[in-house]
This record gives C-alpha cells, sequence and structure tokens, in this order.
C-alpha cells in the first residue's frame, strides 16, 4: 500500500505545484539520442549459485557442457523443484536468462498487488479469446475514430489554429470505456502499426498504453482520462518541427537533433496557449522528456519535480518508442524494451512504475509475437501474473512457419506438442520478424479453436 500512498502525495502535489519556465533529453526514438542495445547486452544473462535457482528462471548456460546433464535443450525453464534438484545434483553455478531472473526477483522486491479484482489470473484459453473477440470491433471504432481526431488535431497544431479539446476528451472516453471492459482488445489494437503514419500512431497508442497502465495502478475514471489526453497530445509540439528533420532517415547533426528537442517546450507553449487544456497536459508535453536523474530535456529537472503523469507517460513513450519500427530502424521485440526499461529504471525512470509497468505487461506482452521451443509462432493473448513466462497464446504457424487455424494455449497447463514435448516459449519476436500479415491474423473476428 506504500505506494499508491505515495500516488496521493504525487496527486496533491501537482495540484499546487507550479509550473518553472527555465527550459532544456531523452529522444529514445532517435538514432542520433539513446542506444539502448548497449545496456542490454551487459545484462542479458546473472550468474547465480544452483542453491539460489528459483522457479521461473530460465537457465541459459551450465558451469559444465550440456552433455553431461539430461535435458533435451541447451535451456532449461524451471518450472518445479525437481528441475531446481536435478540442476543442483550436477552444477554448482550456472547463468540465468536475465528477463527471467528479474521476473522472479521482482516479486519479491516489490508488493505484490492483493486486488484479485485486478490482478490478471491465468484464465481459460477459450474464454480469454472470446471475450478479446467480442471487444476487439467496439475497440477498433474507438481506435479508429481517436486516430481520425489525432490526425485532424496534429493537423490544427502544424496550422497553429486551436484544437478541439472537448472532442478530444469524448474520443479518449471511448478509449477508457472499451480499456475498463477489456483491456486487452486495445492494448492488442496497438501492435497494427503503420510507420509512414508514426507520429499520429504513436500519440494514440502512448494515450492507450498510459490508460491500461492507469487503470493497472487503480487510478479512478477521471483520472484515466486525464492520463489518456496527456498521452495522446504529448507529442503536439513536434508537428511544430522542419519534416525534414523530423523524418530525417540518416543520422541527425547535433544542431537537428538540438531542433528536435525542442518539440516538448513547443508542444507546452502550444497546449497553454490554445484553448481549454488542462495544466496536467501541458505539463507532460513538457516533461515527458525528462529523468529521474535529472539529465533529461528541456528543463533537466528531476524526481520530485516531475508528477506521476510525467512519470507515467515518459514510460510508456519509451515503450512504444523502442517497439515500432521507424524510418532509421526496426522496432525490437517487447521483452527486450522491456529489459532495457528495467536495466535504465534508476537514471531515467521512476524504478518503482518500471517494476509495476513490468508486472502490468508481463515478460511477453498481449499481441507480441513469441517463437515456441518446437518453431510455432504464437501471439500472446493474456498475460499470467502468477506464471510469467507462460502466458495464453495463439498458435498461429505449424514448426515450418505455416499457418494454421489459429489454436488457444494456456502455457501455464504445461500442454504438450504432437510429438509429446513441453510447449514453451523459446523467445520474443519483433514484428518484422514474422512472414504473415499481422494485421489480418490480429483483426480474426472468430475467436480460436482451444486445445488446453
Ligand atoms: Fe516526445
Amino acid at each position: 500500500m506504500k505506494f499508491f500512498a505515495r500516488l496521493t502525495h504525487w496527486m496533491g502535489k501537482d495540484k499546487n505545484s507550479k509550473f518553472s519556465d527555465s527550459h532544456t533529453v531523452k529522444e529514445s526514438s532517435h538514432p542520433s539520442g539513446y542506444v539502448p542495445g548497449d545496456s542490454l547486452q551487459k545484462l542479458e544473462k546473472k550468474k547465480l549459485k544452483v542453491t539460489d535457482l528459483q522457479i521461473g528462471m530460465t537457465v541459459v548456460e551450465l558451469d559444465r557442457p550440456w552433455t553431461d546433464i539430461p535435458v533435451d535443450f541447451q535451456e532449461v525453464t524451471i518450472h518445479t523443484h525437481r528441475d531446481i534438484a536435478l540442476l543442483q545434483q550436477y552444477c554448482n553455478e550456472v547463468y540465468v536468462d536475465y528477463i527471467s531472473y528479474t521476473s522472479v526477483t521482482s516479486d519479491n522486491l516489490f508488493h505484490k498487488k492483493t486486488n484479485k479484482s485486478s490482478t490478471r489470473k491465468a484464465t481459460d484459453a477459450e474464454q480469454t479469446s472470446r471475450a478479446l473477440r467480442a471487444e476487439l470491433p467496439k475497440a477498433q471504432k474507438a481506435f479508429d475514430r481517436s486516430l481520425s481526431h489525432i490526425h485532424q488535431v496534429l493537423d490544427d497544431v502544424a496550422n497553429s489554429s486551436s484544437i478541439d479539446v472537448q472532442a478530444a476528451r469524448e474520443i479518449v472516453a471511448d478509449c477508457v470505456d472499451s480499456i475498463l471492459r477489456n483491456d486487452t482488445a486495445m492494448f492488442w489494437l496497438t501492435k497494427i502499426k503503420n510507420q509512414d503514419d508514426y507520429t499520429a500512431e504513436h500519440c494514440l497508442r502512448v494515450g492507450i498504453l498510459a490508460i491500461t497502465f492507469g487503470k493497472y495502478l487503480q487510478l479512478d475514471r477521471e483520472q484515466l482520462e486525464l492520463l489518456g489526453l496527456c498521452g495522446m497530445l504529448h507529442d503536439v509540439g513536434k508537428m511544430q518541427i522542419p519534416s525534414e528533420v523530423l523524418n530525417k532517415t540518416t543520422p541527425l547533426t547535433q544542431d537537428e537533433f538540438d531542433t528536435i528537442k525542442q518539440h516538448t517546450r513547443l508542444g507546452y507553449q502550444y497546449l497553454s496557449s490554445h484553448g481549454d487544456i488542462a495544466p496536467e497536459v501541458q505539463q507532460v508535453a513538457h516533461n515527458h522528456h525528462e529523468q529521474i536523474d535529472g539529465k533529461g530535456y528541456p528543463r533537466q529537472i528531476s524526481d520530485q519535480e516531475l508528477s506521476l503523469f510525467d512519470r507515467i507517460i515518459a514510460i510508456v513513450d519509451s515503450y512504444d518508442a523502442m517497439t515500432s519500427d521507424r524510418c532509421y530502424r526496426l522496432g525490437m521485440p517487447a521483452s527486450q524494451a522491456v529489459s532495457i526499461l528495467y536495466n535504465e529504471q534508476h537514471q531515467h525512470y521512476d524504478s518503482q512504475l518500471v517494476q509495476l509497468f513490468i508486472q502490468m505487461v508481463g515478460i511477453y506482452p498481449v499481441g507480441s509475437l513469441v517463437k515456441m521451443n518446437n518453431g510455432q509462432i504464437a501471439v500472446v493473448l493474456s498475460t499470467n501474473e502468477d506464471h510469467k513466462l507462460e502466458p495464453v497464446v495463439e498458435l498461429l504457424t505449424d514448426p515450418y512457419r505455416k499457418l494454421i487455424q489459429p489454436v488457444a494455449v494456456d502455457l501455464s497447463k504445461h500442454v504438450t506438442d504432437s510429438f509429446g514435448n513441453y510447449l514453451r516459449i523459446k523467445r520474443s519476436l519483433a514484428d518484422h520478424e514474422v512472414h504473415f500479415d499481422l494485421k489480418a491474423v490480429l483483426l480474426r473476428s472468430t475467436p480460436s479453436f482451444q486445445v488446453a
């Protein structure tokens, strides 16, 4: 409950806070800015004594040859205490995949949510698929309407016209309605991306991710609508950046990067002088590239000067930017983005919120693509807070990557494939790694057939 006491503290502080006008970092989505791969390399695996192994960890390297121990693969996810006993019998130390290590140990470091109504449990796979398909048409309607309005808003900003704030509030309310009914459908739709429409789609996805995270944090409806508006309008200042700089496909010069950075101040100035925009929305446009360590931009403010909404948007903005294809680079798998958020939590983000965000999206977020240990490709239908490595998935292809009639599978029920091998996730896939039309697959109207 300590965390929610902090939430209350921040909300109270925001109401009284003065918005200082001194000005000034992280353009995580741009080539001359943040290069996330560096930090990931250092944290791909962690050395552990076998006495410290826990269920849920994935062992990727031993202190002896894999051929010395009786396992089928050169990687083992620990499902039972017998698995631990086996490793203890043969090894003294092992290397554990860092994501699985983080997943298991973060449960011990941070309080577990006890409100069962907001905890994602492993649900029946078919029921999950049916609930998603039932909400998808309504979610899609809200999504399309929102995207259309965001295009209008961005055009208005580009033309220095006033924006229709009331219409913006209405489309955010539609998104909140859908997410409160079923948060999977909207999250799922954020996976359908069009690189040529990045700025508008990114604004919408950040709004949806923020509302979904706000729901997880148990914010009330009024706060969710305000947070959603913060997300959808956070980057409007980019419309006042020359398009040849904003959409440049080659590395930026320092001057060009400094120009890009101006979008936060320009967005704040625009929102504070056009229409009746809530101060929280203005503030997020100004502060979403600030960092906890005070090394962000534009003003290099830090920690206590950043509101809860500033901190939430900073996390979901980076997550979406890292997982999206851009004109100058391809997006990364969701699990890699989660790992980077974790690694940079103390410098760039609010670490407690990063932990909670990771708890929410899981190691394999809803809508993300994964490769199974037998070669099949699947998409994650719902996460499982108690078994983070075993979500409900839809198998989309056979082991030879040929599309099949999708089959929903709850991996926590230890399902076997046709060869009798336990199905488990081998790794995350980036969207560009699959060879089929992801949009057509995600928007199918019929629920998948359930085998477990
Ligand atoms: Fe931005």
